[in-house]
């Protein structure tokens, strides 16, 4: 029994993981971005993605904003629901990453556990855990969509890090934070991941 199903079975396909592997030339892997609405998830996700590609390796990005327009529409911002937007692009991340593929999955994922419950879902080394460590002040000075504005004058409520907790990683496998108080750029963030990447092969 898994869940509320009950009777079911795991079918083997006879092409693996491996074989997929080679046929692609890479392996797959999670590379989960998390962090401040405001940090610069997104514009880290789109510049890794563009890096990997002109590298000849198959990326592909899952944003919160987006998932939510489809797969998660039915989701909104309690805590229940952002710990089941977590779980389910966790699972779909597992399944690129088992396809062969480089998975960013960019969203905020604001609760510790709901990050390490994705982490211990994956087969050892495949879960990269990337925290965006850029003060609050700078993410709300950004304020590109408006948001902690409408947040500080109570019009939305349960904004993350506003009224709604953000848990940093305790131990993330990389770390993007501004240096002598300047963030660093789309393109050396992107190099800051692949560089981890080509460390651990
Ligand atoms: S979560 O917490 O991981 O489930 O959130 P996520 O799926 O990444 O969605 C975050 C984007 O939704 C917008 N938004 C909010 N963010 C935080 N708190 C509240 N209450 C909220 N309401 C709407 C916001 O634009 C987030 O986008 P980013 O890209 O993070 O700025």
């Amino acid at each position: 029994n898994v869940g509320n199903s009950t009777n079911i079975a795991w079918h083997e396909c006879p092409v693996g993981k491996h074989e997929r592997q080679k046929l692609l030339k890479q392996k797959g892997c999670v590379i989960w971005i998390t962090g401040l609405s405001g940090s610069g998830k997104s514009t880290l996700a789109c510049a890794l993605s563009r890096e990997l590609h002109m590298l000849g390796c198959l990326s592909y990005v899952l944003d919160g904003d987006n998932v939510r327009h489809g797969l998660n529409k039915d989701l909104g911002f309690k805590a229940e629901d952002r710990s089941e937007n977590i779980r389910r692009i966790g699972e779909v991340a597992k399944l690129f990453a088992d396809a062969g593929v480089i998975c960013i999955a960019s969203l905020i994922s604001p609760y510790r556990v709901d990050r390490d419950a994705c982490r211990a879902m994956m087969p050892y080394s495949t879960f990269i855990e990337v925290f965006m460590d850029i003060p609050l002040e700078i993410c709300e000075s950004r304020d590109a969509k408006g948001l902690y504005k409408l947040a500080r004058s109570g019009k939305i409520k349960g904004f993350t890090g506003i009224d709604d907790p953000y848990e940093p990683p305790f131990e993330s496998e990389i770390l993007i934070a501004p240096i002598d108080g300047v963030c660093p750029s789309p393109v050396s963030m992107a190099k800051q991941v692949i560089s981890y990447l080509d460390e651990k092969g």
